[in-house]
C-alpha cells in the first residue's frame, strides 16, 4: 500500500473516498445503515494512511463522513455532525499530537542493523508509538528471531497494527508511562523534541547493553553508537544502554522549545514520576 501516498495528488484521496462510498453501499446490503456507515468510516480511518502528510490525511478520513452527511442533511439528528469530530479524535488522539502524528516507519528501513546490534533468540523488542504497524514489521524483518512488543496511544491505531501484525504483542497506552526496562531493544519514530525524554527514560530504565533506537531524530548531544543512512536520505541512531548523564536543565528547555508542554503526569521513569506539571496533581516542579 506504500506506493499509494506516492501517487499524485488528490488521486489517493478520490480512490478512498470512492472505497469507503464502495462499502457503504455494499455493506447495506447485509447490514443497518447505521452499520454500514460504521464499516464505511472505518475503511475512511484506514485508507487515511495513504494521505503523504498530516492534513492529507484529515482531508481523506473526512471526505467521506462529510460527503454523507451532506447528502443526508435533514434526515438525520444534529448530533451526528459530531461524527467527523470523533472519526479525528479516534485516529489523532490529542495526547498523541503532542508527540507525534502517523508518519510509518517504510519498509525495510531497519534491515541491516542485525549486523551492528546482535539479539538472542527471544529477546524483547518494543516500538514506542507503534502506530499502524509499519514499526513492528520494520523491526521484525530486521531481527526475525525477536519477539516484538509495541505501545500505542491511538485506539484503532492499536487495534490495526494488531490486525497487520497478529505475532506482535501489541497495547494500548503511553510510551511515556510504559517501563522500558525489560526491552534489549526500545525502537522509537516521534519527534525531535521527544529525544531528550527518551534520553531520561533509557537512562533510568533500560538495563546496560540493552539499545536505543530512533528513526531521524537523534538525541542531543549523545554520541549514537551506529548511524545508518536510508535511500531517502533519512538516518537511523542506534545507542547503547547506559547513555551518557542527560542534564535536567536541557530536557525542560528541550520540552518548551517543542512546545510540549510538561504531561501533568511527567515523564515516569522505575515508577518514579519525573518533572511533573507546576500546580498539577504530582506536585511542584522540583529537582530529582
Ligand atoms: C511517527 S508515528 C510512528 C509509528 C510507528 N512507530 C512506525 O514507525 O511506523 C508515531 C506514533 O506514536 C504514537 N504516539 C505518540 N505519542 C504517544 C504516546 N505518548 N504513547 C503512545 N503512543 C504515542 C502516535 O499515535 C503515532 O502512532
Amino acid at each position: 500500500m506504500h506506493f499509494l501516498n506516492k501517487l499524485i495528488w488528490p488521486i489517493p484521496a478520490l480512490l478512498a473516498w470512492g472505497l469507503a462510498w464502495a462499502s457503504f453501499a455494499v455493506g447495506q446490503v447485509w447490514l443497518p445503515w447505521w452499520g454500514a456507515l460504521c464499516v464505511a468510516c472505518t475503511c475512511a480511518l484506514a485508507t487515511s494512511l495513504w494521505g503523504g502528510t498530516w492534513w492529507r490525511r484529515v482531508m481523506i478520513a473526512l471526505g467521506f463522513p462529510l460527503s454523507w452527511m451532506v447528502l443526508a442533511a435533514g434526515s438525520f439528528p444534529a448530533w451526528l455532525w459530531l461524527l467527523p469530530l470523533a472519526l479525528l479524535l479516534l485516529v489523532y488522539p490529542i495526547n498523541a499530537w503532542r508527540d507525534a502524528p502517523v508518519f510509518p516507519t517504510p519498509k525495510g528501513a531497519l534491515d541491516g542493523l542485525a549486523a551492528h546490534i546482535a539479539l538472542a533468540e527471544g529477546a524483547h523488542v518494543l516500538d514506542a508509538g507503534c502506530g499502524a504497524g509499519d514499526g513492528l514489521k520494520a523491526l521484525r524483518s530486521a531481527w526475525p528471531q525477536a519477539r516484538i512488543y509495541g505501545v500505542e496511544w491511538s485506539w484503532p491505531l492499536r487495534w490495526l497494527s494488531a490486525l497487520r501484525c497478529p505475532w506482535a504483542v501489541v497495547r494500548r497506552g503511553d510510551l511515556w508511562q510504559s517501563s522500558w526496562g525489560d526491552f534489549d531493544l526500545v525502537y522509537l519514530f516521534q519527534r525531535p523534541e521527544s529525544m531528550s525524554r527518551a534520553a531520561v527514560k533509557s537512562l533510568g530504565e533500560m538495563r546496560h547493553g540493552s539499545w536505543l533506537v530512533s528513526l531521524n531524530f537523534p538525541i542531543p548531544d549523545v554520541a549514537p553508537v551506529y548511524v545508518a543512512e536510508l535511500e531517502d536520505g533519512r538516518e537511523v541512531y542506534a545507542y547503547q544502554a547506559p547513555l551518557a548523564e542527560v542534564d535536567y536543565d536541557s530536557v525542560l528547555s528541550d520540552e518548551i522549545a517543542g512546545m510540549l508542554p510538561v504531561r501533568p503526569q511527567g515523564i515516569v521513569v522505575q515508577g518514579q514520576s519525573l518533572y511533573p506539571r507546576k500546580g498539577r496533581p504530582g506536585g511542584n516542579m522540583h529537582r530529582h
